[in-house]
This record gives C-alpha cells, structure tokens and sequence, in this order.
C-alpha cells in the first residue's frame, strides 16, 4: 500500500490514535506526517493504520484512480473551468455569508429525518452549515468540499461544537468516497454548482447504499436566486460549457438526469427564508464582499460596469424585498429532491 504526498495518520503497531488527535483529527486524513513520494508503509515497517484509515485507504486509491483517469480525459476548457470554479468559492467568505442562511438551512436538515447513527453524507457542505448540526443530532457525517478554506472553517467550527465529521476536500463529479457507503446523501445548494451534472447524478446514486436516500435542495430558474444570477449574466456572460445550475431545480430536468438506479422521486417546490437585519443597499454590499460567484463577478468589470451591476442588484432586492422596516426579506424557491436507491 503506498501514500504519495499524502498527509495521513499514522500509529505504531499496537499504540492506539491518541484522544487529542482524535479529537483534533476526527477525520481519515486530518494530519500529521508528511509521507515522501513513493514511501510506502505496511505492517512490516512497523506502523499501523488506525482501523478508519484502513477501512479507507483502499477505496481511496481506487478512487484516486477513477480522478486520476477523468483528469486524463477531460478537455482543457473544462479543467481550466474546473479551476475558475473552485477559485470562485473560495473568494469571499462563503461560511459568514451562510450565516445568513441558517433558518432555511435548519428546515432542509428538519426534513431529513435523520437518525443517529445514519451515515450522511454533505456534498458542496460548505463551511459545515448541515454537516455540523447533523453531526448534533448523532449522524455520522462525512463532508466534501471544493472549496479547502471553508472546510478548515468546518473542521473548526465542528471543534468548537465537539462534534467528530470527517471533512475532506473533494468534487461532486468524482466523490472520494467508496461505492454504497452511506445511508443518507444530501446537498442542500452545493452539488448543483458542478459543470457536469450528468456525472454529479450518478455519484449521488453510487455513494449511496441501496434502500438509502438521497436528498438534494436546488434553486429553481422562475426563483428569486435564478433571478438574480440572470441579472448577473447579463454584465458577466457564464461559462459557455457549463449548464445553468438552476437547470437542477426543474423537475423534467432531475428526472432526467437522476434516474438510473432509483426505486422513488419525488419533488417539491419549497420556499427558503432569506432574512438580513440591513437594507438592500448593504445586502449587495455583503454578496458582492462574501459569496464568492459574485464577489468574481464585480471584480471581472471595470468601475462603471461595477456600479451598473450594483444598482441592478440593489434594484432586484428592492422589488423582492417583503419587508417594509429597514431589513431586507424575501423567500427564494428551491427544489427538494427526495430520492430512494433500489
Ligand atoms: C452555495 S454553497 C452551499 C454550501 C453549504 N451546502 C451550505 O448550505 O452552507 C455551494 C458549495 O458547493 C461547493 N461546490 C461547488 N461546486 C462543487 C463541486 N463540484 N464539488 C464539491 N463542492 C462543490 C462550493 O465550494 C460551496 O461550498
């Protein structure tokens, strides 16, 4: 078995992962010992890996494998996308900005009907928005990101709340995770920003075992946030190679893709409560400082184009806006997916 320029844990045969570094390192690949390339540990050299690592590491190069060949096969256009997106969440501060989402966040995990011990997985979790509180509730919760900086907020905050999750970076398109491992596979607005949904849909239904479920939250087109990302296209064009992610909140288009392999769908159009304590003015202000497409979005125009793109959002918020003291309210549509593996 060998680990290239991986960081892992590591024990000596018969010392058991200290409390520290279990509680620091809840995670399989959290730290500690900078393996040069080509070394290779076994049981003959004397190290052991702690049981999660060994469960682990084996579908782990297979599905280093699996990245390693799409990585192969991908044309240049998309890797250099892939990039682009990546850099795009992790401008801004996506984990304060979600803090203005908690109360729609809190109803996504409500429907979820989680039970301790169910194995969750949190695809796009962000900076641990779900993962957290499900991790609260008993889950077991593995949680992959993109985005590196809002999984080390995650690792913090699941500190902080004495919560083990196992974080790791990672993309909806390939998920580094072993075939039927989890109970539960969810996205609540995360795996409907990959530029390749057909290949997101089928490691949703890979992932999860048999008789799970799988359960995602999309914006829909006709919603306020398909609204509002049509108002930013029209002063930043989108990719040309990607489909609009609120392609994922329209029902025809989920049956489509997420159809192979599952007994149940169903879908419901659902209203996500966004509440911020400050007028329209300063809402543009927190987009365009902490969310991360549109932080990109105003730094790709020049000044005039700048301001242009601040009074169409300014002007979106204020026609949206259901409050009448000095706040900014509006419910955003989204799909909820529910689905069953057979
Ligand atoms: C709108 S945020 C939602 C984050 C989190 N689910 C929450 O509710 O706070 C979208 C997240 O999806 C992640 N993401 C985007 N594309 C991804 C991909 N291809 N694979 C994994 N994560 C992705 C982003 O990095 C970001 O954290």
């Amino acid at each position: 078995m060998s680990c290239i320029n991986r960081l892992v844990c590591l024990t000596k045969v018969g010392e058991k992962m200290t409390e520290s570094q279990n509680a620091v390192n809840p995670g399989v690949f959290d730290l500690k010992l900078k393996l040069d390339k080509g070394q290779v540990f076994s049981k003959q050299n004397g190290y052991n890996f702690p049981v999660t690592y060994r469960q682990t590491v084996r579908p782990r190069e297979e599905n280093s494998d699996r990245r390693r060949l799409d990585m192969n096969t991908m044309a240049p256009e998309m890797m250099a996308l892939k990039d682009r997106l990546k850099a795009t969440w992790m401008s801004g501060d996506y984990g304060y900005f979600a803090t203005f989402m908690k109360a729609g966040a809190m109803e996504f995990l409500d429907e979820l009907n989680l039970e301790p011990g169910m194995r969750m997985l949190d695809v796009g979790c962000g900076a641990g928005q779900i993962a957290i509180p499900a991790a609260l509730r008993g889950a077991q919760v593995t949680g992959i990101d993109l985005a590196s900086n809002l999984l080390d907020q995650a690792r913090t905050q699941a500190r902080f709340a004495e919560v083990k999750i196992n974080f790791e970076q990672g993309d909806a398109e390939t998920l580094p995770c072993d075939d039927e491992s989890f109970d539960l596979v969810v996205s609540l607005i995360g795996a409907m920003f990959a530029p390749r949904p057909e290949r997101v849909a089928s490691e949703l239904v890979r992932v999860c075992r048999t008789g799970g479920r799988i359960v995602m939250a999309n914006w829909t087109p006709q919603g306020f946030v398909g609204e509002l990302f049509r108002t930013v296209a029209k002063f930043v064009p989108p990719p040309e190679i990607m489909p609009s992610p609120v392609k994922w909140g329209e029902e025809e288009t989920v049956r489509q893709r997420l159809h192979a392999g599952l007994v149940e769908l169903n879908c419901s159009l659902r209203r996500f409560p966004f509440f911020y304590p400050f007028p329209p003015r300063d809402v543009v202000g927190l987009y365009r400082t902490h969310y991360g497409p549109i932080n990109r979005a105003f730094a790709s125009l020049d000044k005039k184009g700048q301001e242009s793109l601040r009074q169409a959002l300014e002007q979106l918020w204020i026609d949206h806006n259901v409050a009448e003291d000095g706040t900014t309210q509006y419910p955003s549509e989204y799909l909820l997916v529910t689905a069953v593996k057979g």
